[in-house]
């Protein structure tokens, strides 16, 4: 079984947790953040939440794994990197987690510290770039290769030989259509459609359906 630091404090790391835990491959044993960050609490979950500045003193990276689970949402700019490479500076292997219900293709490559979600799919020959999320029924079909540090929400649909930059975000529901390029830190939001490549930074947002003001019960359904 192997056991797992994970970086993080926030829902989105309590989720992970919570999926690793249900397996039999690996557990958490343990929350890390920065000391700034802790005020004066001990637990995360139930768990030791110990200062990152001190991890490698109490939780040996010969005997642990570590896996940065922060979330699209954290406001600092391309901070799941930042810590990705300061847990290797300290000797940390990242772990790379894919939950039992998700397909991936033998030829699928999966970098590290990726997380796959429940009833995802990763079809023959696509690559997720290290620090990945593919959240809970994420599709991503053949050849396409999804940027590093990259975050895929539930139900983002990917067609074939798309190719993303690094520290994108595709939102809920997004759908990309195949054979395009699409740059770094680009963000998609929920339900938005592309149908074109797209240039480093680029913002989409989709069209919201329409109110229509008059009583329910008079609209015939
Ligand atoms: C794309 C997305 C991020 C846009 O966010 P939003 O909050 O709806 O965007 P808004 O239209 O309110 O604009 C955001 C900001 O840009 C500003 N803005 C919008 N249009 C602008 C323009 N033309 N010029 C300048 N500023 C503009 C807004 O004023 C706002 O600024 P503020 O935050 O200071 O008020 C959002 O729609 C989305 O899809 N989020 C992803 C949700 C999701 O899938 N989550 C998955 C979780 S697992």
């Amino acid at each position: 079984m192997k056991k797992i630091v994970v970086f993080g404090d926030t829902t989105f790391a309590g989720i992970v947790a919570e999926y690793i835990n249900s397996t039999e491959f690996a557990c958490v044993v343990a929350f890390t953040v920065n000391s700034s960050f802790i005020k004066n609490r001990t637990l995360f979950e139930g768990f030791p939440l110990v200062p990152f500045e001190e991890i490698e003193q109490q939780y040996n990276p010969n005997d642990y794994k570590m896996l940065i689970a922060i979330s699209a949402a954290s406001g600092i700019k391309h901070l799941n990197s930042i810590k990705f490479y300061e847990a290797k500076k300290k000797g940390y292997q990242l772990f790379s987690f894919v939950h039992p219900t998700a397909f991936i293709a033998n030829s699928a490559t999966i970098g590290e510290n990726v997380i796959i979600f429940p009833h995802a799919i990763v079809e023959p020959r696509a690559k997720i770039g290290n620090g990945v999320f593919v959240r809970s029924a994420g599709y991503i079909s053949h050849e396409t290769e999804i940027g590093a540090f990259s975050y895929v929400a539930p139900r983002a649909a990917f067609s074939g030989k798309i190719k993303t930059g690094d520290h994108c975000f595709f939102g809920t529901n997004s759908t990309i259509r195949d054979n395009i390029i699409i740059g770094n830190d680009v963000i998609v939001g929920a339900g938005a459609t592309v149908l074109n490549s797209l240039p480093n930074e680029t913002i989409l947002k989709a069209a919201e359906c329409k109110i229509i003001p008059i009583d329910r019960f008079k609209l015939k359904l």
